[in-house]
C-alpha cells in the first residue's frame, strides 16, 4: 500500500530560486534563509520518498487567464520547466507518475472532487522552488512528482475547508494504490507579510506563526477561516496558505511537528517551512 508519511509546508517565493540559481546563497541577506532550510533538506535526504505530491499554484505560465482550473492534476510523464520571462530555471525537468496521477484523479472524482486532468504542462517557480529548497541541486530529481495546481490567482479561490477535505480525499486515494510507496505531500505558497499595494510589508508577524501552530495542533479550526479573513489579517497573497491545508488534510488526525522555520525578510516578504510526520 502507498502511504503519505509526511507533509512539508514551504514558501515558493521566486526570489529564493533566483538567489540559488545566481549563486547568491552565501550573501549575508540570503545566508539565514538557506541555513534555515538546511535541516529540512537533511530530513528529506534521510526520508527519501518515492513520490512527491506537490500542491502549488501556477502563476499564469501553464494556464493563462483564458482557463483557470480550481484543482488540476498533472498526469504527464514529464513536466518541462517554464520560462517565466528570464529563461527557464536551470533545474532538471520534473518526472511525473502518470499511472498514480490517473488513479488519484479517478479516486478523487468518485469522491466528488471535480479535478481537471492536465496531460501536458510546464511547471513554474511555484513547484520548482520548493523542489530546490528540499532536494538541493541534483542532476536529476531523485523522486517522481505529481503536480496538483490550485487556483489562488483569480478569485474565487477555494475555501480552506474545501482544501482540507481534498487533502483527506487524497489520503484515501493514495492508500488505495497497491504498491509500496513512500509519499510526501507538499503544501506551498506565500507566508505573510503582503508584497505589493499600500499594505506592502504590513507587519502581520502574528498570523503566520499562529497558522503554523494551528496546522500542527488544530487544523479543524484553521479550516473554518473564511477567505476574506486571510486577506484582511495577512494581505492578498496569504490566500495561498489554503494550499497548506490540503497537505495537512492528507496526513490524518495525528501528526508530529519535526521542524519549523520562519524568517523575515526574504525577497521583501517572509519564508516559512514546517515538516509534519503522519502518526496515524
Ligand atoms: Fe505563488
Amino acid at each position: 500500500m502507498a502511504r503519505i508519511i509526511a507533509g512539508v509546508g514551504t514558501s515558493h517565493t521566486p526570489g529564493i530560486g533566483a538567489a540559488r540559481d545566481l549563486g547568491k546563497t552565501e550573501q549575508p541577506y540570503w545566508v539565514p534563509v538557506f541555513k534555515g532550510y538546511e535541516p529540512a533538506k537533511q530530513w528529506m535526504a534521510k526520508t527519501a520518498p518515492d513520490v512527491v505530491i506537490m500542491v502549488y499554484n501556477d502563476h499564469v505560465n501553464a494556464f493563462d487567464m483564458k482557463i483557470i482550473p480550481t484543482f488540476a492534476i498533472g498526469c504527464a510523464e514529464e513536466f518541462p520547466i517554464a520560462d517565466e520571462g528570464w529563461g527557464p530555471r536551470p533545474v532538471p525537468p520534473v518526472k511525473g507518475y502518470p499511472e498514480l496521477a490517473a488513479h488519484m484523479v479517478q479516486s478523487l472524482v468518485l469522491d466528488e472532487f471535480d479535478i481537471t486532468i492536465v496531460n501536458e504542462m510546464q511547471v513554474d517557480h511555484g513547484l520548482t522552488v520548493p523542489m530546490s529548497l528540499l532536494f538541493g541541486q541534483p542532476k536529476e530529481w531523485p523522486v517522481r512528482v505529481i503536480p496538483l495546481a490550485v487556483n489562488v490567482i483569480q478569485y474565487p479561490a477555494p475555501t480552506g475547508n474545501r482544501c482540507y477535505m481534498l487533502g483527506k480525499a487524497i489520503k484515501r486515494a493514495v492508500e488505495a494504490w497497491d504498491e509500496d510507496l513512500k509519499v510526501v505531500i507538499f503544501g506551498t505558497g506565500r507566508t505573510p507579510p503582503q508584497l505589493p499595494a499600500p499594505r506592502a510589508g504590513l507587519p502581520t508577524r502574528a498570523f503566520a506563526p499562529a497558522f503554523l501552530d494551528g496546522l500542527t495542533r488544530d487544523p479543524e479550526r484553521l479550516a473554518k477561516i473564511p477567505p476574506i479573513e486571510y486577506l484582511r489579517e495577512a494581505g492578498n497573497e496569504a490566500i495561498e496558505l489554503v494550499m497548506w491545508l490540503i497537505m495537512r488534510g492528507a496526513l490524518g488526525e495525528r501528526v508530529e511537528e519535526v521542524y519549523r522555520f520562519y524568517h523575515i525578510p526574504a525577497s521583501s516578504t517572509a519564508v516559512g517551512n514546517i515538516i509534519l510526520e503522519a502518526r496515524g
